[in-house]
């Protein structure tokens, strides 16, 4: 797809990954829909103004499906559709199983599962219309492999891709394309938090010896967004950790 002129929601783009990815389409030449449940700060739409584009921020929640389908027709009055989404909106409660609450378990399905769900349901009418979209969704690679502490995170991850390729094949008669990026260890606030200890743990698992940047995960969005004959597919960027 030719991305100039077209329109990018990214959920979750107040910071991390999601932010970089905006940057992305933006110097592409894309309008971006900025989004987190918090207001999109002052210094963030700064970094925005010198692109040639239309920059709308939407706060809201994507678990909450009244707001989701809110937040997707704001878009459109904006900005007249949707062209591409990316489900990138996330959080982790990471626990041991043996500690873990039902409603640790379920919040972070609800964000990073559902969330996807009512996103794309929202989305899905107007791009079946225009027989054009792409919807990006941020897995993990813990999504493939779980891991130690995060049985509600891997289960939302692996839950994605499913989710992924089932949409995909219903819509890709459409010419709307739905694909997978899980991540490995790619730094962020959402990696800052961890303990050192797991941090060298994690660098000793990785062929490439580093963490990963959020604008080497923001090419690969660019790149699914871009490919018209590529969907149902999940691409791993993890520095060689789940390599076969
Ligand atoms: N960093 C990694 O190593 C890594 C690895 C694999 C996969 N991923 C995945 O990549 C995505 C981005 O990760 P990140 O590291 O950039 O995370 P991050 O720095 O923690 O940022 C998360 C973003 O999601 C937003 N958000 C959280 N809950 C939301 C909700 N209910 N509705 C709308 N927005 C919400 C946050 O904004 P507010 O706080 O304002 O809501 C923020 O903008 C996540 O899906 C994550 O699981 C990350």
């Amino acid at each position: 797809m030719e991305l100039k002129n077209k329109n990018v929601f990214i959920t979750g783009s107040s910071r991390g990954i999601g932010l970089a990815i905006a940057h992305k389409f933006a110097s592409a030449g894309a309008n971006i829909v900025l989004n987190g449940r918090g207001q999109i700060s002052d210094d963030v739409l700064a970094e925005f103004a010198g692109y040639p584009i239309k920059v709308v921020a939407i706060s809201g929640d994507v678990s909450d499906g009244t707001d989701a389908k809110r937040m997707v027709e704001e878009a459109i009055v904006a900005l007249g559709s949707v062209d591409v989404l990316v489900n990138n909106a996330g959080i982790t409660r990471d626990k041991l199983m043996l500690k873990m609450t039902e409603e640790d378990f379920e919040q972070v399905l609800k964000v990073n599962l559902t969330g996807a769900f009512n996103m794309t349901q929202a989305v899905l009418k107007p791009m079946t219309k225009a027989r054009q979209g792409a919807i990006i969704n941020l897995s993990s690679v813990v999504g493939l492999t779980g891991n130690v502490g995060q049985a509600n995170y891997a289960a939302s991850k692996a839950g994605l891709i499913g989710f992924s390729k089932s949409v995909a094949r219903e819509v890709a008669a459409r010419n709307i394309r739905v694909n997978v990026i899980a991540p490995g260890f790619i730094e962020s606030d959402m990696t800052d938090g961890l303990p050192e200890k797991i941090k060298e743990a994690s660098l000793a698992q990785i062929p490439m010896k580093r963490f990963g940047n959020t604008g080497e995960v923001a090419d690969v969005a660019l790149f699914l967004a871009r490919q018209e004959y590529l969907t149902g597919q999940v691409i791993t960027i993890d520095g060689g950790l789940t390599m076969q």
